[in-house]
């Protein structure tokens, strides 16, 4: 899909031609002269037009407007939250209708984060998954004209919210994808292809064999019970570069839970929603598609990227419940739970993380139900050992309108996951189940700030809506871009006589 930012009045939006356009009226909005302030003025004094978040006023054939369709938006007290559910409300009112292409124009002034959330919302409103149908019925918006009173300011902000779109698309697609077509050998290939696309990506795929060599004993024993071969997948992107004699900014991690499919393994998971353990990789998703953004903005950051992958299935030769085995960092671990599988791969890709010498390490993962029991779809469940990255990522949260919510740590909740065999047991009781998880993650990420995002509930939707969010791509992205150094001000040249 096309976006493209320019300057135009709501008199000019008149003649504008376009198969549809949006008018987002916020309810400090002040009617000019023209014929559309006129129309919107009237439809508001009627009762036709509510200026609540999400209420419409579709208009066919309005005398006078160039455009057959307006639709009339109310955008409630004008903030990104409510002008992203006014943008969702109105292109989804045109999703499956004839237009193509769209203006979408906003009654006052409307700052950065407004222009990114629209751009955001109109993405979000018109996404349509295709790759396995076999008639494909693609999105049918093509080009996306956002009209802004005055553009000064806002070119920064629309490149990036388009660079989020198509890393949050590229996760969705990923994520989307059955898992026969998103086997671990496939997300390999994926994340080549990104480092393809740009001189700044390099990517490596390790195989088991190469895993072996590594130590990786826990990883090894979730996949050893799959046909499929697992992988670990390694990307860099390498914005800051070591110039002379400065070192390389050391490179923020991000790790990815990848289980193509989670049936639980031996501990076997119940047959009802089953399928949705595809979108056990949305972790590795968000990772592929943060990258995806990288490569277009091309920020002066440095990123890793890694990606434990593999299928979490029963078979004769499966690990089984009791089972000790020997992580990379040597720790021993009893499997109580096969299904506590992501936590596996995890703590061995957090062991690797360490050669990086990180500045900080997320981990990003469909980990546990009980984070959705916590928190819902509405905030993905935030935990980390070091408050300043854990206020970083919140913060970029609610400025990505993709928000997090920390939860504790304290050492007593470590308490169930001791183990008569093993060092450690892979789970504790039911009772806070994502905090027992995230307090056996933190176990292997001692060496370096670390976060560990739960996004088991907001990192796909069930129901009739099923589908991936692309989330948290918006909040890593926005973390990631706050890391780079504040740019010289750029001052008039000065000529010296
Ligand atoms: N991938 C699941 C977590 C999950 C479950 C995410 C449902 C979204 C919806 C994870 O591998 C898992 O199965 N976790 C178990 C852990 C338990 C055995 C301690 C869970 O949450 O039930
Ligand atoms: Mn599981
Ligand atoms: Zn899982």
């Amino acid at each position: 899909m096309d976006f493209e930012l320019k300057t135009l009045s709501l008199a000019g939006a008149v003649s504008e031609k376009t198969d549809a356009l949006v008018v987002l009226v916020p309810l400090a909005w002040k009617p000019g002269k023209g014929l559309l302030d006129g129309l919107i003025a009237d439809a508001m004094k009627s009762g036709d037009l509510e200026l609540k978040p999400g209420k419409l006023l579709k208009l066919w054939r309005a005398a006078g407007m160039a455009a057959p369709r307006v639709v009339l938006a109310g955008a409630g007290d004008g903030s990104a939250k409510q002008a992203r559910q006014a943008v969702i409300a109105a292109v989804g009112s045109l999703k499956g209708g004839p237009a193509q292409r769209v203006t979408l124009c906003f009654g006052s002034g409307i700052s950065a984060e407004v222009l990114r959330a629209s751009v955001l919302a109109v993405a979000e409103a018109s996404y349509v998954y295709t790759t396995t149908k076999s008639k494909p019925e693609g999105r049918k918006l093509s080009h996306v004209t956002l009209g802004v009173l005055s553009a000064d300011g806002l070119q920064g902000a629309f490149d990036e919210a388009k660079a989020t779109v198509d890393g949050i698309e590229f996760a969705k697609e990923w994520a989307n994808r059955p898992g026969n077509h998103s086997t671990p050998t496939m997300l390999g290939e994926a994340a080549k292809s990104l480092a393809k696309g740009s001189k700044l990506i390099k990517c490596e795929v390790l195989g088991p064999k190469e895993v072996a060599r590594l130590g990786m004993g826990s990883f090894i024993s979730v996949a050893q019970g799959s046909e499929e071969e697992l992988r670990f997948i390694v990307l860099r992107y390498d914005g800051a570069p070591a110039r002379g004699k400065a070192a390389a900014a050391a490179p923020t991690l991000l790790v990815g839970k990848g289980i193509t499919f989670d049936t639980g393994g031996i501990s076997i998971k119940p047959a009802a929603e089953m399928d949705e353990m595809k979108f056990d990789m949305c972790g590795a998703a968000s990772v592929l598609g943060v990258f995806r953004a990288l490569a277009e903005l091309k920020p002066a950051i440095n990123v890793v990227g890694l990606i434990p992958s593999c299928e979490n299935m029963p078979d004769g030769r499966s690990v089984k419940p009791g089972d000790v085995v020997t992580s990379m960092s040597g720790q021993t671990i009893e499997n109580l739970n096969t299904d506590a599988e992501g936590r596996l791969i995890l703590c061995d890709a957090l062991t690797y993380a360490e050669r990086f010498k990180p500045r900080a390490v997320v981990d990003i993962a469909t980990l546990t139900g009980a984070c959705v029991i916590a928190l819902g779809a509405v905030r993905s469940g935030l935990f980390s050992n070091d408050d300043a990255l854990a206020k970083g990522l919140q913060d970029a949260g609610e400025a990505a309108l993709d928000p997090c919510w920390r939860m504790p740590l304290d050492e007593d909740y470590a308490e169930s996951l001791k183990s008569n065999f093993a060092d450690v047991a892979n789970v504790g009781g039911r009772a806070g189940g994502a905090i027992t998880a995230a307090k056996f993650l933190q176990r292997f990420a001692g060496k370096f700030p670390w976060a560990h995002l739960d996004i088991a509930g907001t990192a796909w939707k069930g129901g009739a809506a099923k589908g991936a969010t692309g989330r948290p791509v918006g909040l890593l992205l926005t973390y990631l871009l706050a890391q780079q150094p504040p740019r010289l001000a750029t001052r008039p040249a000065v000529r010296r006589k």
